[in-house]
């Protein structure tokens, strides 16, 4: 008999079928709760999940008693309980590497369009308010030849550096749990202290894993520190930052400006008041969203979850 699977968003074709070949599979595209009947009925019976986002803890899995592997397509995994899942001998997965490219193409992307007032200029141009000489009102600041800092120096972190000292010319720092040889050789990254980050760089790039660490790691204290006219960059998770510290250090000038790909609610509240900043850039989640690397990752999970409950060794295992 086949092991069942249930997967629980949108994923191309050829990969269902790569999974329909190991698994009897159940579909949930378009899952609004983790309490929805069919779905917990389902849970009962299954010895996979795959999917992004679903908060799996002990609640949930005290109703998955079949349960082998859960496989997440993200590269981020705080949405799971690790030590419960290791507890329960059931392998946790997700999908690294395949997204570090897009990501930091997303995420560079976002640190110039900040810098550039991007989104601003470009309404700016389609309401036709442009009828006179463009003049400081309008002016961004240089990317080229400025200072990075980098909070989180992992695999992403390091892309982002690839292009900020290759395409760029910027100077890099970076404050990390352990020294990144390879970037500090590739890219001139030195490593620093979080304080001489923040005090010394231009833009600031957060990168980190959220984890019981890294939760609020950038609050009014650590904003104060930034310089004045310094950019702040969000492509790690919401809860990394007090964002309401982060509204005020916009609003009052502690900060420039702010880029942001995460937030502590998600989909974003629309009475968000990060919403009514001009200084604000925003992106909904989307850094590895791209066809081709959405693709990969999909593919990815599903190695990971057709390998676990058939009995082999998943490539992308977090938990030992
Ligand atoms: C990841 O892969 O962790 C991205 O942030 C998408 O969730």
């Amino acid at each position: 008999m086949k092991p069942k699977v249930i997967v629980y968003h949108r994923i191309p074709r050829e990969i269902k079928a790569e999974i329909e070949e190991k698994c009897e599979t159940v579909y949930f595209e378009h899952l609004n709760s983790p309490q929805d009947p069919h779905f917990l009925q389902e849970l009962k019976e299954a010895h996979g999940i795959m999917g992004t986002k679903l908060k799996v803890n002990r609640e949930l899995l005290d109703r998955a008693p079949l349960l082998k592997v859960v496989s997440t397509i993200s590269v981020g995994y705080d949405n799971l309980d690790i030590p419960e899942l290791t507890k329960r001998k059931i392998m946790a997965t997700h999908t690294p590497d395949v997204l570090n490219e897009t990501t930091a193409d997303a995420i560079f992307g976002l640190l110039l369009a900040t810098a550039r007032r991007i989104s601003e200029l470009d309404l700016y141009v389609k309401k036709g308010q442009w009828n006179q000489m463009i003049d400081e009102d309008l002016f961004g600041v240089d990317v080229h030849h400025k200072v990075l800092g980098i909070i989180g120096m992992g695999r992403i972190g390091s892309a982002i550096a690839k292009r900020a000292h290759l395409g760029f010319d910027m100077k890099i720092l970076y404050h990390n749990r352990s020294r990144n040889f390879e970037a500090e050789q590739k890219y001139g990254a030195r490593f620093c202290s979080l304080d001489e980050l923040l005090a010394e760089s231009d833009f600031v790039c957060l990168m980190v894993p959220l984890t019981p660490e890294t939760e609020n790691l950038m609050g009014e204290n650590e904003f104060k520190k930034m310089k004045k006219s310094a950019i702040f960059i969000n492509g790690s998770r919401g809860k990394t930052v007090n964002e309401k510290d982060l509204v005020a250090a916009l609003q009052n000038g502690t900060i420039l400006a702010a880029g942001l790909d995460v937030y502590q609610q998600e989909p974003i509240d629309p009475e968000n008041p990060l919403l009514r900043l001009n200084n604000v850039v925003t992106l909904p989640h989307i850094g590895s969203a791209t066809f081709e690397t959405r693709f990969k990752m999909a593919k990815l999970a599903a190695e990971n979850l057709v390998k676990g409950v058939t009995g082999e060794r998943p490539p992308n295992l977090i938990n030992p």
